[in-house]
Formats: structure tokens, C-alpha cells, sequence
């Protein structure tokens, strides 16, 4: 099938026939004119005029309800675990997406199923530079999330979440887009109060080596704040809690990731510590499902939002609960526990059953089933 590709000026995606020269200025333009969604596709190729006909031509026909449903949604880091996930719900309510990732922690296998469906672009890019399209909605995600990667290349990991933020809030000013932030439980850092609440200010090491990815997401955070007070950008911020699922990375470390593998190939499974630090799991359909309500809120709820499963558990018991429905012979063994890994993790979701009427709803154990046939599957091929 023949896709527009996104250098065609022609793309809706792109800025249309205002683009080429908005593209290039500052971002402190007024705002572009804009139409209901549906029309603004149609606005590049045919320019405005042409543009204002059809939607009047609609508005007498159709009635406008109907213009209102679909959106042009940009998920970046799309292809990593969760986006994946979101491009995958969001498409299935009717949205077009533009799906950009660099691949750092993400893959083309996540999306591969997606590639074929009309209303799903994909684009290579690194969120560091900046990116000049056309949408209505940004879940910005494009960040990686385990220890192990985001240490690897610590510099990049701030820069993907400051300039990245940057970049991505820039673009919502410019098209008036509402934004949304994947932010992390780890704000928090190490937390001296449980549950965590979004009021609790956290307890971070600036200075240690998680701190590119504690850190860069709490400036992050001050910039979409700082966007929202000053330039009145609708923002969703969520603060997110550890979640797992279907096509997490192998080898990122996670612990639930970890310990599946190692039990479906009977090596010993690793905990850190003496395995009675504490996380709460929650399984990918219902942080989305979070996320999406978040996103749908009125233009007054900017967060932060708690999102995570409130229901507490040692990593011990984690690891005991996989060895069990994975049938397997690992033994456990101990490491030394990693500097300035939390010892305790639990949100309180309050807020966001009051906002979102949310909470979770799937078991951890029919979660981690999902998980482990996922892993098991991929460890054959
Ligand atoms: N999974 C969790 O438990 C969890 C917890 C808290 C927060 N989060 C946040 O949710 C988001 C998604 O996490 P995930 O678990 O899906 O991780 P992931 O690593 O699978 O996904 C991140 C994606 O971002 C892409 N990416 C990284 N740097 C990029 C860059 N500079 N430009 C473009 N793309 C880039 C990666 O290639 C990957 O596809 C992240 O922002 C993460 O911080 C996740």
C-alpha cells in the first residue's frame, strides 16, 4: 500500500502549505489557523479556502459531531513497550498515528503488526532534535526507562528527557496541541513517606547515578508547568509506577522481565539485596487505560497523576510467583543491592480514581501469565 511519506509536502502531517516557511521561524509565532480535525488533513493539500468549503459543505451535510471523533495523535517513542501498546489502542479507536522513535530501547518487531494499517505512520527520529508536524494530540514517551539503559549513555538519557520536552512543547505551542508526559514514580526517588501522594516532593540524588533519569524527568516536569503557566499549553502529567507486560525488553534489566527469563531458562533468578524491598506491578492495559483518561480530562486537570497499581509486594514474592507459574527449577540467588535503588515503591492513586474514575483491574497473576507466554514465545523464536 502506498503511504505519504512524511518529506511529501503534500503529507498531512506536515505543516501544509504553511509549513516550509513556519517550519523554519521561531517558535513564538501566533498560532496557525486551525480546523476541526478531520478538515485539517485535508487543509495542506487544498489550502485554507478549499478547506473552509468542505468543512461548511460537512457542517449542512453531516452535522458536526462527526468531524469531532478522530484525531492525529503523535506517540513518541512509540515503538518501545508501552507505545507500542498505546499506538495499538489508539489506532483501534479510529485515531491516525504518527509513530517516532529513535529504536535506542524500542524495536521495529513491536510495531510490525501496525505497519500495514492506514492510519499508521512510522517515523526514525531522536526527540533531541526538533520536529515541525501537524497533530492534535502528543503522548510524549520517548525516553528509556530501565536502569541499564538509561546509564548507558547518562548524557543522552537528560538530554532525551530536557531537550526532548523542550522540543515536544515547542511543537504543542506551535500547532496548540494538548501534551502529555510519561513521567515516573522515580521523581520520588528514594521516598520517606508510603504511600507516595503527588504532594510528596520526593527524596533524589542529584548527583547519583540514577539521577539523569530522576532528574531529567523532574525538569522535564518543570517545563511542561512552566509551558502551562506561561504559555497556557493544556498538559497531562503522569507520574508512572512500574508496569510489565508483552514486549517489554529482555534484557533491560526490569525486574520482572528478569526473572521471567530466568525462570523459563531455569538459571538462577537474581535479587538484589535481600529480595524484601518492595514494588507494586501494574499490567500495560490498565496504565493505558489510565493514560487515555487522563488525556480525555478537561483542559483544568494538568496533573501530576499517580498511575500504578496500589497493591504492594516484596520482590521476593515477585520472584516466588513467577517460579510458580512458570513451572520452573531456578534456585534464588542474592546480589548486592544497586545504589540508590528504593526500597520501597507504592502509589497512592487516590487522585486518579477521583479525576479518572480509574484503578486497576487486572490480577497480577493473569498479568503475569500474559507476560510469561509472551516471553516464552519470544525465547523459541
Ligand atoms: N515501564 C515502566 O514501568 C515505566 C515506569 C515509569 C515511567 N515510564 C515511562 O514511560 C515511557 C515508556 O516506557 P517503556 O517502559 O515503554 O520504555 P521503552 O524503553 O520500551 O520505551 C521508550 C521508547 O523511547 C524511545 N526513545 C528513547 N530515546 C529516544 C529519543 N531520544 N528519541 C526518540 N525515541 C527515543 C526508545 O527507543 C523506546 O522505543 C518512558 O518515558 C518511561 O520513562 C515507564
Amino acid at each position: 500500500m502506498l503511504r505519504p511519506q512524511l518529506s511529501d509536502p503534500n503529507c498531512f502531517w506536515i505543516y501544509g502549505n504553511w509549513g516550509a516557511e513556519r517550519a523554519s521561524q521561531s517558535s513564538d509565532l501566533p498560532p496557525l489557523p486551525t480546523f476541526p480535525p478531520r478538515y485539517r488533513k485535508f487543509s495542506s493539500a487544498l489550502g485554507p479556502v478549499a478547506a473552509l468549503l468542505v468543512l461548511s459543505i460537512s457542517v449542512l451535510s453531516v452535522g458536526f459531531p462527526v468531524m469531532m471523533s478522530a484525531k492525529r495523535i503523535l506517540i513518541s517513542g512509540g515503538a518501545g513497550f508501552l507505545g507500542s501498546h498505546l499506538c495499538e489502542r489508539l489506532l483501534g479507536e479510529g485515531h491516525d498515528i504518527l509513530c517516532v522513535d529513535n529504536y535506542f530501547t524500542g524495536s521495529k518487531a513491536n510495531i510490525a503488526h501496525l505497519l500495514d494499517h492506514p492510519r499508521f505512520e512510522v517515523m526514525r527520529h531522536d526527540v533531541t532534535f526538533p520536529l515541525y508536524v501537524e497533530v492534535d494530540e502528543i503522548y510524549n514517551l520517548a525516553c528509556p526507562a530501565s536502569p541499564i539503559h538509561y546509564q548507558f549513555d547518562p548524557v543522552q538519557t537528560t538530554k532525551t528527557s530536557v531537550h526532548g520536552a523542550i522540543n515536544q512543547l515547542g511543537l504543542a505551542k506551535r500547532v496548540r496541541a494538548k501534551i502529555f508526559l510519561a513521567s515516573t514514580s522515580e521523581v520520588y526517588g528514594d521516598p520517606t513517606e508510603h504511600p507516595q501522594t503527588e504532594s510528596y516532593r520526593g527524596n533524589v540524588n542529584p548527583i547519583g547515578p540514577r539521577a539523569c533519569y530522576d532528574e531529567g524527568k523532574r525538569a522535564a516536569e518543570t517545563l511542561y508547568f512552566d509551558y502551562w503557566r506561561q504559555h497556557k499549553l493544556r498538559i497531562k502529567v503522569a507520574r508512572i509506577f512500574n508496569t510489565y507486560g508483552p514486549r517489554m525488553h529482555p534484557n533491560d534489566g526490569r525486574v520482572v522481565s528478569n526473572f521471567i527469563i530466568q525462570a523459563l531458562q531455569n538459571e538462577p533468578i537474581t535479587l538484589y539485596g535481600d529480595g524484601s524491598q518492595t514494588r507494586s506491578f501494574c499490567y500495560q492495559s490498565d496504565l493505558i487505560e489510565g493514560w487515555i483518561r487522563l488525556m480525555n480530562t478537561g483542559d483544568e486537570v494538568t496533573g501530576p497523576v499517580n498511575i500504578g497499581n496500589p497493591s504492594e509486594m516484596t520482590v521476593r514474592e515477585l520472584a516466588e510467583a513467577i517460579l510458580r507459574l512458570t513451572n520452573s527449577k531456578s534456585d534464588i540467588i542474592f546480589k548486592p543491592l544497586p545504589q540508590d535503588d528504593p526500597t520501597r515503591r507504592r502509589p497512592d492513586i487516590g487522585l486518579a480514581k477521583k479525576l479518572l474514575d480509574w484503578e486497576p483491574k487486572v490480577d497480577l497473576e493473569d498479568g503475569l501469565k500474559e507476560t510469561i507466554a509472551y516471553f516464552r514465545k519470544k525465547l523459541v523464536d
